[in-house]
C-alpha cells in the first residue's frame, strides 16, 4: 500500500466504490477516506519497526471512525487537546497508549489527561512541571516525557518547522531549560521521567535529519545519564514522513525511516555506552494523507484573457493549506471519460476572496463544464481537522469506504448546526 505516497494514483482511495457513487449519494464537496489504504499504512509502519511505539498523530484526522481503525491496528495515539482526548476516551482507546503533547496545556486539559490516565504527557515548558506534579493523585506517578529542540531545520514551510530555535515548542538546550526541566522533573516525587521527545517538523522528506536528530538526541540521553547516572529508557521522535500531493514527490517509506533512524540511535549508542532505548515515532500525514481525497462539484468555468479558472463546490474552508502554507494540489475529472485535451486550469473555491485557489496549473480536459466531478488527492490529513465555517458553509462529510461499501462517518455540517449555536440578542 506504500506505493500510492510515491506513485500517483487518483482512485486509489474508492476501495470498491465509484467516486461518483459517492458524490451522488452524499453530494459534494466530501472527505473520502479509504479504510484499507489506511490500515495498511498503519500496518506498514509497525511492520517496520516492530519494536517501537507508533502514535498516531491525532491532528492530521481524527473522528470517533478514525480512533477506532488506529485502536483496532494497535497503534497508540498522539493528542494535543481536550478535545482530541475526548473523541479518544469516546472510542475506549485504551489510555496507556495515549500521549498528551502542548505548549500551552490548560490546567483543566492536565487533569483531563491525568484523570484518564494518558501514558505519557509531554512537558514542553518549565512552568508546566509545578502544575502537572499537583494534579497527580497520591500514590500514583505521571509518566513524562521532555521535549527539547535539537536545532535541525527541516520541514515543508516556516509555519511547520519545529525543530529549530527560535520556533515556540520545547525546551532550549542551548539555553539550559532542557538540563533545568530534567533537574526539576527528578525533583518531583509525583513525576517520573521516561525519556526525551523532539518533532523537527512536518512535511520532511529527507533521511538526513532525521539521522541528525537521533544522534542529537542521543546525546542528550547520554548527559542526563552523565549528569544523574540515570538512564533514561524511552526516545520520541516526533512524526513529520513527506507524501505525496502532486504524485512526483518522494518521501521516506516507513522502511526507509526505519533504516535511517534506527542505525543512526545505534551506532551514536554504541559510541556512548548506552543501551538502545525504546523508540517512539509520531506520524501523523504519512497514515492518513494519501488515504484521503476531496470531492468537488464544478460550478463555474470561466475563461478569462489569462487562464481558465474552474470554480467548485468547496476551497479554502476544507483546504486551507495553498494560503497557509502555499501547498500545492493535482485534480482529476472522475464520472466521465473526456477525449478533449488536456488545458491547465486554476481550480478554485467559492469563497469571497481572490486567494481561494485549491490549486494552480492542473491539467482538465478542455470541456470540463458545470456539473462535472473532480477528486483532489492526498487530502486524509489536515483537511477535515483544520477546516472551517469561513463564508457560514457547512464543513463537509467524511464518508470511509471499504469493501466496495460507502458510509458516513461524520456527517456534513448543515445550516442548522451553525445557526444553533448563534444565540442573538
Ligand atoms: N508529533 C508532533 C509533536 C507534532 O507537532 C506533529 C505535527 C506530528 C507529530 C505529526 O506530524 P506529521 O507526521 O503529520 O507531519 N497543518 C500543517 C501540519 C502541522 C503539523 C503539526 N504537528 C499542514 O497542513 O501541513
Amino acid at each position: 500500500p506504500w506505493s500510492a505516497t510515491t506513485r500517483f494514483h487518483p482512485y486509489a482511495a474508492t476501495g470498491g466504490v465509484p467516486l461518483m457513487d459517492v458524490a451522488e449519494r452524499y453530494g459534494t464537496p466530501a472527505y473520502v477516506v479509504d479504510e484499507a489504504d489506511l490500515r495498511g499504512r498503519c500496518r506498514a509502519f509497525r511492520a517496520a519497526l516492530p519494536d517501537a511505539d507508533i502514535l498516531y498523530a491525532a491532528k492530521a484526522f481524527l473522528c470517533r471512525a478514525m480512533a477506532t481503525w488506529i485502536r483496532e491496528e494497535g497503534l497508540g495515539l498522539d493528542v494535543c487537546s481536550g478535545g482530541e482526548l475526548a473523541i479518544a476516551r469516546s472510542v475506549g482507546f485504551p489510555a496507556e497508549r495515549i500521549v498528551f503533547h502542548g505548549n500551552a496545556k490548560t490546567p483543566h486539559e492536565l487533569l483531563e489527561a491525568v484523570e484518564y490516565g494518558v501514558g505519557r504527557i509531554v512537558v514542553d515548558n518549565l512552568a508546566e512541571i509545578p502544575r502537572l506534579a499537583v494534579l497527580v493523585p497520591p500514590g500514583r506517578r505521571q509518566k513524562v516525557l521532555l521535549r527539547v529542540i535539537p536545532d535541525i531545520e527541516a520541514g515543508a514551510h516556516a509555519a511547520i518547522r519545529t525543530g529549530g530555535e527560535g520556533q515556540k515548542f520545547g525546551l532550549s538546550i542551548a539555553s539550559g531549560d532542557a538540563a533545568a526541566a530534567v533537574t526539576r522533573v527528578l525533583r518531583q516525587p509525583e513525576l517520573e521521567l521516561v525519556g526525551l521527545h523532539c518533532h523537527l517538523g512536518s512535511q520532511i522528506f529527507a533521511a538526513e535529519p532525521y539521522e541528525q536528530a537521533a544522534r542529537v538526541m542521543v546525546e542528550q540521553l547520554a548527559l542526563v545519564r552523565d549528569t544523574y547516572g540515570i538512564v533514561l529508557p524511552q526516545l520520541d521522535l516526533g512524526g513529520g514522513q513527506g507524501i505525496a500531493y502532486l504524485g512526483t514527490e518522494h518521501g521516506l517509506t516507513p522502511g526507509g525511516y526505519a533504516r535511517t533512524v534506527v542505525k543512526a540511535m545505534e551506532e551514536r549508542c554504541a559510541a556512548l555506552g548506552l543501551p538502545v532505548p525504546r523508540l517512539t515515532i509520531e506520524p501523523g500525514r504519512s497514515i492518513s494523507g494519501p488515504a484521503g481525497l476531496t470531492l468537488y462539484r464544478v460550478i463555474a468555468v470561466k475563461r478569462t484573457l489569462t487562464r481558465t479558472f474552474v470554480a467548485v463546490d468547496g476551497g479554502m474552508s476544507d483546504n486551507p493549506r495553498p494560503s497557509l502554507y502555499g501547498a500545492r494540489y493535482t485534480a482529476r475529472l472522475i464520472g466521465r471519460r473526456s477525449t478533449a485535451p488536456a488545458r491547465q486550469v486554476t481550480l478554485v473555491g467559492h469563497h469571497c476572496e481572490a486567494g481561494d485557489v485549491i490549486a494552480e496549473s492542473v491539467p482538465l480536459p478542455a470541456d470540463v463544464r458545470p456539473g462535472d466531478v473532480v477528486a483532489v488527492p492526498a487530502t486524509g490529513a489536515y483537511h477535515y481537522s483544520m477546516a472551517s465555517t469561513y463564508n457560514l458553509t457547512g464543513r463537509p462529510p467524511v464518508i470511509a469506504v471499504a469493501d466496495g461499501a460507502a458510509r458516513v462517518v461524520v456527517r456534513r455540517e448543515e445550516i442548522d448546526d451553525l445557526l444553533r449555536r448563534d444565540v442573538g440578542l
